[in-house]
């Protein structure tokens, strides 16, 4: 290294450092989620999960027979990773349908992502913060709209507007919808379903 040479320590990821169990009563946007792909008799779909949780409930419920739906989960949670790490190493089945991975969903890039049927964004605008702005990370309305265009026309994007974010989420989710090819169809339990159109 010459004496010229700058280094600069990178940002450091804005991790969500917490395990997040299944909390049914103070979150259940998740099992409001199934209920929903059950009462719609949804089968053999591509989901994108944002969010898996500790518990992996949504990749594990929608390996069951009746759902069969393939689910690409993201957690910003090394330990929520772990867990995915555990629960793939035991059942190896399940990672015939269902994978998690580790990272910022504010980081996401569409070349590195698939087609979607179906997108749950559950968790807008509840962990981003200045901190990824230090990566130039994207805002919830980027990732709304990338995830938009990775999902097929017809098929839904969800939100939940239990969140706790949900007031500074709302008025995002306005402004992506009266901007994108999507109408809202469905209001389910905690629930608001748009359908994508073209
Ligand atoms: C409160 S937990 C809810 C988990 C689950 N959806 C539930 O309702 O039980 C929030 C989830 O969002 C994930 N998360 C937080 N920030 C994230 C980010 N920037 N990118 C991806 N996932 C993130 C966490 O890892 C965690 O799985």
């Amino acid at each position: 290294m010459t004496a010229a040479t700058v280094t600069t320590t990178p940002a450091p990821m804005n991790i969500w450092d917490v395990y997040w169990g299944l909390r049914v009563e103070q979150c259940p946007c998740d099992v409001h989620f199934v209920e929903w792909l059950e009462e719609q008799g949804v089968s053999g779909k591509r989901i994108y999960h944002f969010g898996t949780g500790g518990h992996h409930y949504v990749g594990i419920r929608c390996a069951e027979p009746e759902l069969d739906c393939t689910v690409l989960g993201i957690t910003a949670s090394p330990k929520e990773y772990d867990s995915f790490v555990k629960l793939a190493t035991e059942n190896p089945t399940i990672t015939k349908t269902y994978s998690a991975y580790f990272g910022d969903i504010y980081t996401s890039n569409a070349r590195l992502l698939p087609r979607f049927d179906i997108v749950t964004l559950f968790h807008s605008c509840e962990f981003r913060h200045a901190m990824n702005d230090a990566y130039g990370a994207l805002t919830d309305l980027e990732v709304m709209r990338l995830f938009t265009a990775q999902t097929d026309a017809g098929g839904h994007i969800l939100f939940y507007t239990g969140s706790f974010a949900y007031a500074a989420a709302e008025t995002v989710i306005a402004e992506w919808a009266a901007s994108s090819p999507v109408r809202e169809v469905a209001a389910f339990k905690t629930l608001r379903v748009f359908a994508k159109t073209a």
